[in-house]
């Protein structure tokens, strides 16, 4: 059975769409779009553009990546398979710039869900994969830069989800967390259900915002549950607006933090969602030229209202 590829990237929130960025996540997309039309599959499109996110140095994941409170960059990364459940979250690397850039080869090499901190960034060291093979170097400019902006600063997770020509599905999350991290502290992006999701019967997913409030309510995988029992589109958006009001930011909610998210449902298609504030994303479907960039996908003007913009099927 074919089925339509479709990618969908976002750079988490903070970064506004200037001409800049606006080309280097063009051409992202395009590289991205090429490979799904040439066959490579999901998980392996969601790495290579994840991969090139986290060169590029702009957001807060990869050569981007901010430190914890002891000035040690602590890089996260979660991936799964939505054929097969596989999945690989190593939370806490500091032997290692672009963790993406390892996955193709270790993937599938353990049957370990998450590997963590230390004792997993030396085995990158043992396995040859680590480009920082010494002590980590303290990063003191780039932590006072994090710590002016605070804890619900800008956040510059990267992460990708995709469907390939076999409809398979795939997402790829990597960050270098939240502002004023403790030394130690692990976000949602390297651990399944809350930043990282996917599964061919439900969809695929990948989260950016305040990781503590995406683990506290298992929120990529709610979301994904959610949309996937809607019986339509309609019922679907009403879902994500229920739970983005239940969970972040606003007077009903019961945790408090920006989040948003990009999600490919297997029932109802493509969705682009996130409470307040500007969410850098894009897509691109088979059979359209061009692809969509948008650094808001706010529906209203109320900056307080749950916010979602749905790509059309
Ligand atoms: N969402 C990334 C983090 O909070 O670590």
């Amino acid at each position: 059975m074919t089925s339509t590829p479709l990618l969908l990237l976002h750079t988490g929130f903070g970064s506004r769409l200037d001409h800049h960025l606006e080309s280097f996540l063009k051409t992202v997309l395009r590289q991205g779009r090429r490979r799904l039309e040439q066959g490579e599959s999901a998980l392996e499109v969601t790495w290579s553009v994840v991969g090139l996110l986290e060169e590029s140095g702009f957001f807060n994941a990869g050569r981007g990546a901010i430190p914890q409170e002891d000035g040690i960059v602590r890089r996260d990364i979660g991936t799964m398979d939505g054929k097969t459940l596989g999945y690989l979250g190593m939370p806490g690397l500091t032997t290692i710039s672009c963790p993406a850039r390892i996955l193709p080869s270790l993937f599938g090499t353990t049957r370990h869900v998450l590997l963590s901190g230390e004792a997993a960034s030396r085995w990158l060291v043992a396995e040859g994969l680590s480009d920082i093979p010494g002590p980590p170097p303290f990063e003191e400019k780039s932590l006072k830069t994090w710590q002016d902006r605070g804890d619900q600063g800008d956040h510059g997770t990267v992460g990708a989800v995709a469907r390939d020509r076999n409809g398979h599905l795939a997402a790829t999350t990597s960050t270098g967390g939240a502002g004023r991290m403790r030394a130690g502290r692990i976000g949602d992006s390297a651990v399944p259900g809350a930043g990282t999701y996917a599964d061919d019967r439900l969809g695929a997913v990948s989260m950016t915002g305040l990781g503590e409030v995406i683990l506290q309510n298992v929120a990529g995988y709610r979301f994904l549950c959610a949309v996937s029992k809607a019986p339509d589109r309609k019922a679907a958006e009403e879902a994500i607006r229920e739970i983005l009001a239940d969970i972040a930011e606003g007077p009903a909610a019961r945790t408090d933090g920006r989040i948003g998210g990009i999600l490919i449902s297997t029932r109802h298609g493509p969705f682009v969602f996130h409470h307040s504030g500007v969410l850098l994303a894009g897509a691109w479907r088979e059979g359209e030229k061009e692809v969509v960039l948008k650094d808001s996908w706010n529906a209203g003007d109320d900056p307080c209202l749950p916010s979602l913009s749905i790509l059309s099927t």
